[in-house]
């Protein structure tokens, strides 16, 4: 239809002219109860190591890894996520270090829940930190990851960092049947308060190359895939389906990672279930947001707090970033 006013029906910035009326009907807002910060655990005492491929990040030793806590819990950030670098030596076909109750995991769990009991740790079910291929499982003579091998494996790895002090576990290895498995497992010992956080939407991709570097599963994994359990980039109905199966088994909590190039599958997680959905910014989207900032392409700050607050539209309750630290500093920076 044609307008006859000489004027638009509607003025949209009308709204957008103040920044009093903007903050007004604004939809969105991040707060550092929005993050979580995972780090990169070394063996050892009083070492950091830079991770080349992630500038700013680091590998670092329990006690330094103190200071990290300390700092989540006075910016309000409510949870930490441990990755644990494991020492080659301990690396094995049956994996056998990821259920050592005085492995490097459990140990760091116990130490930091002594010190900070206030903040939530999560840490990752998945054995690719421990078994020489790099795959996520233990695998047959083809190389191929055997499903229910790896789920009894995982239970027990479950079940030792859920003893430690582990406030969550996050399965994150792609394989059948494991949230029922590891719901039984913590509930066979008692441990029926801790929380499963179920990466169900976990895409076999490439933006992981950076956190592989990190842990140093890269070079173990060689040329290796993990297209045989992780999602085909291609697939959103799956994701669906793959959510449905972890919420019926006992998650308590849901993943989507990578994280912007899958903010449809937060939307439809979210709006499918409506249960707590959580999404990864993975190494590979930090170390592109960070290579630009680096460059001058980017400005760092205002990239980074519009990339999550994508993932907030998408319908995200909470996101995992490299970013969480520096995010909730700018956060708070704000209000003073
Ligand atoms: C594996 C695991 C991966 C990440 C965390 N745990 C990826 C993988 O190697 O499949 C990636 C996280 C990131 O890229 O930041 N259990």
């Amino acid at each position: 239809m044609q307008n006859s006013s000489p004027f638009p029906q509607k003025r949209m910035r009308r709204m957008r002219r103040d920044d009093f009326s903007r903050r007004m009907m604004r939809e969105h807002q991040l707060s550092s109860d929005d993050l979580i910060y995972p780090v990169f655990l070394l063996e050892g005492s009083n070492k950091t190591e830079a991770v080349s491929s992630m500038p700013g990040v680091i590998r670092q030793t329990l006690d330094k890894l103190f200071y990290q806590a300390e700092q989540c819990v006075k910016l309000g950030i409510p949870a930490m996520a441990l990755f644990p670098v494991i020492d080659a030596s301990l690396k094995s076909l049956d994996a056998k270090e990821a259920f050592n109750p005085d492995g490097l995991v459990p140990r760091a769990v116990a130490s930091l829940k002594q010190r900070f009991p206030e903040l939530g740790l999560i840490t990752d079910i998945a054995l690719d930190p421990y078994t020489s291929h790099g795959q996520d499982g233990l695998i047959d003579e083809t190389g191929y990851v055997l499903n229910d091998e790896t789920v009894a494996v995982l239970a027990k790895q479950a079940i030792v960092h859920a003893e430690a002090g582990a406030d969550i576990v996050a399965p994150s290895d792609m394989m059948d049947g494991r949230i029922a498995a590891v719901r039984a497992a913590l509930d066979s010992t008692g441990k029926i308060h801790t929380r499963i956080l179920a990466y169900s939407a976990k895409y076999a991709s490439s933006f992981y190359g950076p956190f592989r570097d990190a842990v140093g599963s890269a070079a173990n994994l060689g040329s290796g895939n993990k297209h045989t359990y992780q999602m085909d980039p291609a697939n959103s109905n799956e994701a669906l389906w793959e959510a449905g199966l972890d919420i019926e088994e006992g998650a308590d909590m849901i993943m989507v990672k990578p994280g912007m190039p899958y903010l449809d599958i937060v939307r439809r997680i979210k709006d499918e279930y409506k249960v707590p959905t959580f999404v990864y910014q993975v190494s590979g989207e930090y170390a592109m947001l960070k290579a630009a900032a680096i460059n001058g392409w980017l400005n760092e700050k205002a990239s980074v707090l519009e990339s999550l607050l994508s993932f907030k539209r998408a319908g995200a309750d909470g996101i995992l970033t490299y970013y969480a630290l520096n995010v909730a500093n700018w956060l708070a920076e704000g209000k003073s």
